[in-house]
């Protein structure tokens, strides 16, 4: 913490820091971490190191989708670009606490958007640039940003989005959905916290939905910044003139490089907000995760330095999105705030091939790698000669996030891509794996092991994070001691830990601290060792982890059910060789339809387009299962338990179904299986 740059230190002697309390019937839940210091995460990104004379190194390599687009930037050309990204963004009255959405793809104009957003005091939102309209829509209402930034279209693979389209779509249901809220603030925000309803009410829509003060004149529509990314998707601007809005659209390549690259730092409280970021919950729509300025800075910057080990000869590749969390805390900001050089790669691993990750590997001498176990099994299931084809020698440390690396795949990660080949290197034989568990909540890495220093168990997160305390509970809310499986909590606060939920404070309460007195509840299940060592089991509630993707079923059923044929739809997970959990969806069609329907292919292509439609295609159920009623108790709720065993075939260890309104239906269900 020294080594960053403050305007204030926070206070010494930390009242505050004592007093936390995660005990709702205590009062509320109010986390703060550096009372009283003022700094800035641009400033410590990017100011600090030019000004220590490291202006030319690299900060990126970026490589495109296609083979042959690079470029590198320099800490130097980083602060350059931000500096008038945040002029403009200035100069369209963005200014300290408010929104700017980002809806792009991987190049250095996103981390630096990003950065420019903090170093104004903007609070932004990214989206990944792989959900839907609607998705996108949803995500822009509460407040809507003063900026939305995107990029007219990008590659992935072989298959071009049209990045700019999504953002028009997504943009008139927006204006619909303003137009409503404008005549019944109440109506789309039931839940909203008084203090934030009443700041973002006053400034989001009095401004920006009754067309106020901007000037624009436009209801409840931001600006639209558009990135020209022509050369690398083939696509020019001509084929973006039939939507093109003016007044409200404007090319980034006509407005940003004409901006001065000098812009003055809004310095920041330790706990004004950084950034919001949703995620998916066990009910209702996703929430906006906020998190503050000091504690994640701190937390991110911490964990980067001592789970990958940081060197300053290290070149870091994370492979997630920036549209992520892990694309946050460890693209956008820890490796930045250490000074880090890393590689960032707009593309998908297997175009052209299969070799495309480890071909970058060696051609930016990689030595820090970070990616999912979903991206490993796919690799591993296209074979090892797409490995063994290049060197890999400068790889030393291999981190996996996102959901349970299963035993093979750690292995195959081990042993076939961090093997560093005899006639290469003397000495260390493999690269060390850190597998890390964390959540878009916890802002940083919380059970990990520390490279060199944890011995390694296949599958085990293995042990706490400094000054992270994890627990187990058992179904009573008791701490289980010693080796036992449980629900995974946490005792205390962190710095990285996400403040509250966008709007509604209530909402933060209940998902985490409602259900067991005294403790922060993840959502995971887990089993602890002999040896204290952690072993992630996956979640407990109603959240899927598709490829690393949190998915709640909530939003799926709700999707399904919104389109006409559909009745209803209950939605559970289903184990899948790649992508870990698969998405298997019940669905009840409208009476008279039949179950199976007449042309069951045909309504199951339907009900798959509305669910990509709501979402986004990493949403896409894997089964669709025909249901003519489901399992309910007499209360009317559905059970679960009994779909997901139903589901995986399990259907002779269904347990206890006394309770079923009607146990007939569970029969007819397991011989609709396939149909
Ligand atoms: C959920 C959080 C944090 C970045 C990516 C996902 C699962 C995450 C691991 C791991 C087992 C993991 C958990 C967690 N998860 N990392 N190393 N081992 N499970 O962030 O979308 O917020 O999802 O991902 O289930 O609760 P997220």
């Amino acid at each position: 913490m020294e080594e960053f740059h403050w305007t204030k230190k926070w206070e010494k002697k930390n009242a505050d820091f004592h007093k936390w309390n995660f005990d709702l019937s205590k009062g509320p839940i109010h986390i703060s971490w550096f009372n009283g210091a003022e700094t800035n995460v641009c400033y410590n990104c990017l100011d600090r190191h030019v000004e220590a004379g490291e202006g030319d190194r690299v900060c990126f390599y970026w490589e495109g989708n296609d083979p042959g687009q690079e470029r590198t930037v320099t800490y130097q050309e980083m602060l350059d670009l931000v500096c008038q990204i945040g002029n403009y963004l200035r100069s369209q009255g963005a200014g300290p606490d408010d929104e700017v959405a980002i809806y792009m793809p991987m190049i250095p104009e996103l981390p630096a958007t990003m950065l420019a957003c903090s170093r104004i005091g903007a609070i932004f939102s990214v989206v990944f640039a792989g959900f839907s309209a609607e998705s996108l829509g949803g995500r822009l209402t509460s407040p809507v940003p003063k900026v939305l930034v995107t990029c007219s279209a990008v590659r992935r693979g072989a298959k071009p989005i049209e990045l700019k389209k999504i953002v028009d779509e997504a943009l008139e249901i927006v204006e619909q959905s303003v137009a409503t809220q404008a005549v019944d603030p109440s109506a789309s925000t039931p839940h909203m916290h008084q203090a934030y309803s009443n700041r973002r009410l006053a400034e989001g829509l009095s401004s920006a939905a009754l067309g106020g003060e901007d000037g624009s004149g436009r209801k409840g529509v931001p600006h639209v910044l558009v990135f020209d990314h022509t050369q690398a998707s083939g696509l020019g601007r001509d084929k973006f003139q039939a939507g093109w809005v003016e007044g409200r659209d404007v090319w980034w390549q006509d407005v940003i490089p004409s901006q001065p690259t000098t812009c003055e730092v809004t310095w920041r409280a330790a706990e004004d907000t950084l950034f919001k970021l949703y995620t998916s919950g066990s009910t209702g729509q996703p929430k906006g995760v906020l998190h503050t300025t000091a504690g994640y800075m701190a937390g991110i910057a911490l964990t980067y330095k001592y789970v990958f080990d940081h060197r300053p000869t290290d070149v870091f590749w994370c492979t997630a999105d920036c549209g992520w969390i892990t694309g946050h805390s460890y693209v956008s900001f820890g490796p930045m705030l250490n000074g880090a050089t890393q590689i960032l790669f707009e593309g998908i691993p297997t175009y052209p091939d299969a070799g495309r990750w480890w071909e970058l590997v060696d051609k930016y001498q990689c030595t820090v790698f970070y990616t999912a176990p979903t991206a490993i099994r796919a690799l591993m299931a296209q074979g090892d000669q797409w490995v063994k084809k290049y060197k890999r020698s400068s790889v030393r440390i291999l981190g996996t996030v996102g959901e349970p690396i299963n035993p093979e795949a750690w292995w195959w990660y081990y042993d076939v891509v961090g093997e560093k080949r005899a006639d290469i290197v003397v000495g260390e034989k493999r690269a060390d794996i850190v597998d890390t568990w964390w959540q878009t909540e916890t802002g940083m890495h919380m059970i990990t092991p520390l490279p060199g220093c944890t011995p390694l168990k296949a599958g085990a997160a293995s042990l706490p994070f400094f000054g992270v305390e994890p627990a187990l509970l058992d179904q009573a809310g008791n701490e289980i001691e010693g080796p036992g499986q449980g629900y995974l909590v946490i005792k205390r606060p962190w710095p990285a830990m996400m403040r509250t939920v966008a709007g509604d404070h209530a909402r933060f309460e209940q998902t985490y601290f409602s259900q067991y007195k005294g403790y922060y509840f993840t959502g995971d299940g887990a089993r602890r060792d002999e040896d204290g060592y952690y072993w992630i089991t996956g979640r407990v509630d109603d959240v899927i982890n598709v490829s690393g993707h949190r998915i709640g079923t909530a939003e799926v059923e709700s999707a399904l059910v919104g389109h006409h044929l559909c009745a209803e739809a209950a939605v559970v997970p289903l184990d899948h060789p790649i992508k870990g959990t698969a998405i298997y969806a019940y669905v009840t069609l409208m009476e008279g339809l039949g179950h199976p329907p007449d042309d069951p292919e045909a309504v199951r292509k339907e009900l798959v387009k509305a669910v990509r439609k709501a979402i986004g295609p990493i949403a896409t159920p894997d089964v669709i299962h025909w249901a003519p009623a489901l399992p309910k108790t007499r209360s009317g709720k559905i059970m679960r338990r009994v779909l997901r065993k139903i589901a995986s075939g399990h259907e002779s260890k269904l347990g206890d179904i006394s309770t079923l309104a009607d146990p007939g239906v569970v029969k007819a269900l397991i011989e609709l299986r396939g149909k």
